[in-house]
């Protein structure tokens, strides 16, 4: 691993500096299976549009997968070197990625989904409280927070991996778990340690 200046995952700084030099272990390099097949079923089911915030989006590849869809989807990352990175990506979909802090942003219309995607794993354990109670604030009762978990008990991170107790406390109290399937196209990093999982609002 190449060295850094930046040690503190909590700071914009840190995720700017590893965009900048091109390492970014995280990322899938395009949009996931179960994604696919997530918004093919919403589609099938009429139960599309939905409005989506994918927070901590790094190169956001899942923006225009919904925006095709016809979802109201918009992508948000506090590094301006992620966002960079994802609107020269993005095409014709590049002013749907904003810079902004999660912990801030307030979506201009109600939400119906929230996609997760290595974004609680990039955060230090302590954060995660806070991370899903914005999880509830941000999303109504039936909205759903959906997306892939990683799960690992290594101390040092990121990715910080959850316990599946763990995530059950943080997300118990506002959420049901409706679906929880194992990912059959991991990159290495998560691989063998993820699953795709929809949680709804209650
Ligand atoms: C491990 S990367 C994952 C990026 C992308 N979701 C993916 O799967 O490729 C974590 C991302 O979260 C962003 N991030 C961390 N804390 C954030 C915050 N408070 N608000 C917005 N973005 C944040 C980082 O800048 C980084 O791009």
């Amino acid at each position: 691993m190449p060295e850094f200046s930046s040690r503190d995952p909590l700071a914009p700084a840190f995720w700017d500096e590893r965009f900048e030099r091109e390492f970014t272990p995280w990322d899938r390099g395009d949009a996931p299976a179960a994604l696919r097949a997530f918004v093919a079923q919403a589609k099938d089911s009429r139960t599309a549009p939905l409005s989506v915030l994918a927070p901590g989006c790094g190169s956001a590849w899942e923006l225009a997968l919904m925006l095709d869809a016809g979802w109201d989807a918009t992508a948000i990352d506090f590094s301006a070197a992620a966002v960079a990175r994802a609107k020269s990506l993005a095409g014709q979909w590049a002013d749907r990625i904003l810079q902004a802090d999660f912990f801030d942003y307030t979506p201009p219309r109600p939400l119906d989904l929230v996609y997760e995607q290595a974004f609680l794993c990039a955060l230090p354990r302590a954060r995660w409280p806070a991370v899903a109670q914005r999880w509830a604030d941000l999303l109504p009762s039936g909205g759903l927070l959906a997306g892939y978990f990683f799960f690992d008990g290594a101390p040092k991170g990121p990715p910080f991996g959850i316990a599946r107790a763990r995530l059950d406390a943080l997300l118990a109290p506002h959420f049901d778990c409706v679906a929880d399937e194992a990912v059959t196209d991991s990159i290495p990093v998560f691989a063998g340690k993820e699953r795709w999982m929809v949680w709804r609002r209650r």
